[in-house]
């Protein structure tokens, strides 16, 4: 996301609306799509396929369990093994920060990063975008919006990628989380620290952008946080902060009732179904792109 620019990041939603609006037929017709995925996934997974069988691609998918990756393969020989059986795009999502990088030097097929670690979600930001310009009034209307990123931004690919996206999209970003879930860099990203949602609301919060608390990344003895109930009575959204005009986002899966009520979840301010529903169309205008298709469309 880091290299990507305002251009770039309109040209892609702008591809997303024409496969939304059916004006695409097929784009991916002829090409293989291969989803490796080496750590859970319901969302992206999901989405990626849809969006690859709905733009006519054959479709490979690998999971964890079901495939040689169960038996100790690595990446790189698995990638190698995609390559040979003639894929045009591989979607990675791999628990260690630069693996689609380090993949994308083994194979001329396009490499998408569907998470890497605490690396980076590129996908994840893009459709956030999508779903935020769809709810504001467009991609222009996003320019000097307000979101606030809250929680877990230490442990967060989403997060890494969200941050430069929505900064591109030309909105205002702050943190919001205990300095313990904070990475050591967050000085050098120069972006205000809150310390509550309240003080997110405060600081004139358009959007509230929720992540989820990263239990299964938080290894070793001491923990980051006094406790649960403490860290949701301050980075917590409950029904009481909502907010005329303020959108609740969350990539998912929740963890209700710790960075997000149930009740928030499902109300009219939670783009959260919004987000999952844009995940179809970007993926594929992502696809589309990526294999070299789109301009072929456009020429
Ligand atoms: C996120 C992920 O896996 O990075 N979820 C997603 O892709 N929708 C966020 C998370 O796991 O908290």
């Amino acid at each position: 996301m880091e290299g990507t620019s305002r251009e770039e990041l309109r040209e892609i939603l702008d591809l997303a609306d024409d496969v939304a609006d059916g004006r695409l037929s097929n784009p991916l017709a002829g090409k293989t799509v291969c989803l490796a995925f080496f750590e859970s996934s319901t969302r992206t997974a999901a989405s990626f396929e849809l969006a690859a069988r709905r733009s006519g691609a054959d479709v490979i998918s690998l999971s964890e369990s079901g495939s040689a990756i169960a038996k100790g393969e690595s990446l790189v020989d698995t990638v190698v093994t995609l390559d040979s059986l003639g894929a045009d795009a591989i979607v990675l999502r791999h628990p260690a920060a630069g693996a689609a990088k380090l993949a994308s030097g083994y194979t001329d097929a396009a490499l998408v990063n569907a998470g890497d670690g605490c690396g980076q979600h590129p996908t994840q930001a893009l459709l956030d975008l999508y779903a935020l310009s769809q709810s504001f009034d467009g991609f222009e209307d996003l320019v000097g919006r307000r979101a606030v990123i809250v929680g877990d931004v230490l442990h967060s690919r989403v997060a890494r990628s969200v941050i430069p996206a929505f900064q591109r999209a030309g909105m205002e970003v702050a943190l919001a989380a205990p300095r313990t879930l904070l990475p050591l860099e967050t000085d050098a990203w120069d972006l205000p620290v809150l310390t509550s949602v309240d003080a997110a609301l405060e600081w004139g919060a358009d959007v509230l952008y929720m992540l989820r608390l990263q239990n299964e990344r938080m290894t070793g003895d001491s923990p980051r946080i006094p406790s649960i109930a403490e860290y949701g009575a301050y980075y917590g959204v409950a029904r009481r902060h909502l907010r005329r005009g303020v959108r609740v986002m969350h990539p998912g899966p929740v963890n209700r009732g710790v960075e997000i009520s149930g009740d928030v979840v499902l109300d009219e301010a939670s783009l959260i179904p919004n987000q999952v529903a844009a995940g179809v169309a970007v993926r594929s205008a992502v696809l589309t792109l990526a294999t070299g298709v789109a301009h072929e469309v456009a020429a």
